[in-house]
């Protein structure tokens, strides 16, 4: 079997390869140093495809699958194999083109595993509860996916569906983590009917040989899932007014980058979809979920030793209720400041989000304290109690909401969600404010929005060391180890289908060279 270190400088033809190790010094004696990437492909660099994706239901799991669609885990792995044509090699690059062809990794067989079908392996346990299956399922396709280049294995990009349609008669979701029946809540969650949290069609342009450039000598992958949450879609006639997803890959051969283009329509039944490029962890859990998942980042960040970077080019917003995040970070630990061990009556997941649709308000205000943190930290460390309307600065928060299983919670409060996710969570939802921007975040609405495409170097790691989670009082602070880091947008719920599109290239995530 070929090595995949080999292939790297396979992949292209001569005059390309050329261009891609300038490319690499280049990045190697710029911003980049005292820094090393954590994720299993560097800047979206890589010339293999490494791109799973997962569907998720109100609570990030299952419950049924689509007709037809198998358990909603599918992968993309393929590598590309060009052996050079030694003749070349003498540096006369004219006419130079060597025959490059495709490894898939991932058969159809494999994307199609429904719950109850046995794995092609015996690793891998054939569960009839699709929940579970769906685990099992994206540790399967990560073993096939797996490369092992250098340091620990990483398996794949994650992109994410979800799916916001929750009906409270079902008995599919926790609340808090804990199995209720019947579900008793104030709360309006859009549901058209029996069946509306049903999980996607899934289709599937597996990766395929490109040439471009001069002479068709540059070589690369392409390839896309798409798809519809309207069950009786028929995408050949068109989208029409359904529901509808696809995401694209395809290289950017001048930067040696993937361009992962996104787009995510709604529909009058499904109003409220998300879809996210996660870089996920590749053991353990990952934001979000209670099970072992695979992922890409091989070393975990931890605040406030990290960054990420990332060019984003917004093409359309998805309406007034997209919150579009220029990073959604998420991560678990318990209110004692323990680590999550899977226990979903105690875990807690954390997020933290920067929107930067320009139409999202401030929900935290002098006269809502209920929506904000009980304190914000300045950038020289100061505590600033929501109380303190001269200093508290109230347009750097959409909003603040406590987990559901908090004991000690400091009045006002707002509960968060307590159904959508496996367990209790906590979100801190941030807005585009001179207080982030000392980061690397966007200082003011606008900023990096639409006719704006933006490389962004955001240290994470710092900015999410000042956010306020809740503790239990006297524990010890948390450790901020984050298990995935995402982008893209949840567009909440919309009366009129709305369609968000951009891509996402350059992605990577660094921590201090030694870390
Ligand atoms: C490549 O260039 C060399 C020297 O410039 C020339 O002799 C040769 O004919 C060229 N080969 C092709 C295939 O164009
Ligand atoms: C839930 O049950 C109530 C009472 O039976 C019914 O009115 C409602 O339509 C049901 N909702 C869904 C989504 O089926
Ligand atoms: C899938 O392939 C078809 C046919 O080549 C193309 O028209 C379509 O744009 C592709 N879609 C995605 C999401 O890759
Ligand atoms: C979708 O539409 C195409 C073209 O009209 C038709 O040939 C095909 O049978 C339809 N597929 C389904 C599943 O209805
Ligand atoms: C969706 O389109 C179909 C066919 O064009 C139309 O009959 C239907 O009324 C539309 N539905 C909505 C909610 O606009
Ligand atoms: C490709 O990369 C170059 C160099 O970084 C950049 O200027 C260009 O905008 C990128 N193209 C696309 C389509 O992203
Ligand atoms: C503001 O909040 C802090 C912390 O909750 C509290 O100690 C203080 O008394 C409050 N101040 C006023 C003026 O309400």
């Amino acid at each position: 079997m070929m090595g995949f270190g080999n292939m790297g400088f396979e992949f292209l033809a001569f005059k390309a390869m050329l261009m891609i190790l300038l490319l690499f010094f280049a990045t190697v004696v710029g911003s980049n140093e005292g820094y090393v990437s954590v994720i299993g492909d560097p800047g979206m660099k890589s010339p293999s495809v490494r791109i799973a994706l997962e569907a998720w239901n109100f609570c990030n799991e299952v419950g049924f699958e689509a007709p037809n669609m198998g358990s909603p885990r599918e992968a993309d792995c393929a590598d590309l194999y060009c052996p050079l044509i030694r003749d070349h090699l003498d540096g006369s690059l004219n006419g130079s083109r060597s025959k490059c062809e495709v490894h898939q990794k991932v058969k159809e067989s494999d994307n199609k595993l429904r719950t109850g079908d046995p794995f092609p392996i015996d690793d891998y346990k054939t569960y009839t509860n699709p929940d579970l299956y769906a685990v099992e399922k994206e540790l399967y396709l990560g073993s096939l996916c797996e490369l092992h280049d250098s340091g620990e294995p990483w398996q794949f990009w994650m992109i994410m569906l979800k799916n916001g349609n929750f009906d409270t008669n079902t008995t599919l979701c926790p609340e808090n983590g804990r199995k209720v029946s019947p579900i008793i809540t104030g709360r309006k969650f859009p549901c058209f009917g029996v069946g509306c949290m049903n999980q996607p069609l899934v289709y599937h342009n597996y990766s395929r040989l490109v040439s471009s450039g001069e002479d068709h000598v540059m070589s690369s992958l392409t390839g896309g899932f798409y798809g519809s949450y309207d069950l009786d879609a028929n995408l050949s006639n068109g989208v029409g007014n359904k529901s509808y997803f696809s995401v694209i890959w395809e290289k950017n051969l001048s930067s040696g980058s993937w361009i992962i283009s996104n787009k995510l329509t709604t529909s009058s039944k499904y109003p409220w979809l998300m879809l996210y490029l996660r870089s996920d962890a590749t053991k353990g859990f990952n934001g979000g979920y209670h099970y072992e998942g695979r992922g890409i980042m091989r070393k975990l960040p931890e605040s406030p030793n990290f960054k990420v970077k990332l060019t984003l080019n917004v093409k359309q917003g998805g309406g007034p209720n997209s919150q579009f995040y220029l990073l959604d970070i998420g991560s678990c630990w318990k209110n004692n400041g323990e680590p999550c061990d899977g226990a979903v009556l105690t875990d807690v997941t954390r997020y933290s989000e920067m929107i930067i649709n320009p139409a999202t308000t401030s929900w935290c205000r002098p006269d809502n304290l209920v929506s904000c943190p009980p304190y914000h930290i300045s950038i020289d460390g100061e505590r600033i109690y929501r109380n303190n309307t001269d200093k508290f600065p109230y347009s750097a928060y959409h909003l603040y909401c406590s987990p559901g299983n908090a004991k000690y919670l400091e009045k006002p409060y707002d509960i968060c969600d307590p159904y959508s996710n496996p367990q209790a969570q906590e979100l801190v939802q941030i807005l585009p404010h001179p207080e982030w921007a000392v980061h690397g975040y966007p200082a003011r609405k606008g900023e990096g929005w639409i006719g704006d495409p933006r490389m962004w170097e955001l240290d994470v790691g710092s900015l999410s060391s000042r956010l306020y989670f809740y503790q239990d009082p006297g524990t010890k602070p948390a450790k901020r180890v984050w298990t995935s880091l995402n982008v893209g947008t949840e567009i909440y719920v919309s009366r009129e289908g709305e369609t968000a599109e951009w891509s996402v290239s350059d992605f990577d995530v660094v921590v201090p060279t030694g870390y």
